[in-house]
């Protein structure tokens, strides 16, 4: 444990890898902030304005974790659905940087992106979009942050076993996968948490503007 506690915003924080990312960075003794959906609904833009107009904590880390993936074709995509998910995934973490970026001691923003957004899938376009914007994003920030050491990443999980998972992979499916990926299973939230507590420490010197790829080789 350090001597000195960082406040970390987290979202997504009630259970899959946000849960293990909140568990990681207060074990290392840091005052994590995650809020609850009644604080801070992620797909209302009333919400999210709200939250940073009331908010007046310091924030030394944020990690844009919550995502939502609505599988569906582009025909299937309502414009209702369509700006759910940009919204959820990607304007709010626009938001929140935004926020974060306004705390003078900022050390460093972490987005959770996605395979998905260096590959796509059939039914994973909007998935893709939004997480591919993710990673402009990122990289956008690193720009504009470096000059205050402030390390900008996003990590990509491939298939991690998480209710998310659950949800949108069949047995068979699951069965098949395994074939495809080297290390021949699904990976485990916590080696997440691990990658994405590491970019945000002062143990990453030199590291920003990347997107660290964690898949058990899937893409490789
Ligand atoms: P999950 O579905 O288990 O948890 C998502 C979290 O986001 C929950 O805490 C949920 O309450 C929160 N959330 C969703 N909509 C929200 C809203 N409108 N307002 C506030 N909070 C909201 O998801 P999981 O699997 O833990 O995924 C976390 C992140 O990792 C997501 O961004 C996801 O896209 C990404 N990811 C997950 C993968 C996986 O295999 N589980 C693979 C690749 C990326």
């Amino acid at each position: 444990m350090r001597s000195e506690s960082r406040g970390v915003l987290v979202t997504g924080a009630s259970r899959g890898i946000g849960k293990e990312i909140a568990r990681r960075f207060t074990d290392l003794g840091d005052i994590v902030i995650s809020p609850s959906r009644d604080e801070l609904d992620l797909a209302s833009k009333e919400s999210v304005s709200s939250f940073v107009a009331n908010f007046d904590t310091e924030i030394s880390i944020l990690v844009n974790n919550a995502g939502i993936n609505m599988v569906g074709s582009v025909d299937d995509y309502s414009s209702t659905d369509l700006e759910n998910m940009i919204q959820t995934n990607l304007v709010s973490a626009f938001e929140l940087s935004k926020l974060a970026v306004h705390s003078k001691g900022l050390k460093a923003i972490c987005n959770v992106a996605s395979i998905w957004s260096e590959r796509s899938y059939p039914g994973r376009a909007v998935y893709s979009m939004t997480k591919s914007g993710l990673l402009g994003l990122t990289r956008g920030l690193a720009q504009d942050l470096g000059s205050r050491n402030v390390m900008v990443n996003a990590v990509s999980p491939g298939f991690i076993e998480t209710e998310m998972t659950s949800a949108n992979i069949s047995q068979d499916r699951r069965e098949e996968l395994y074939k495809n990926i080297p290390l021949g299973r699904f990976g485990d939230p916590k080696g997440i948490a691990n990658v994405v507590t590491f970019l945000c420490s002062s143990d990453n010197q030199y590291i920003t503007g990347q997107n660290i790829i964690a898949d058990g080789g899937f893409l490789s």
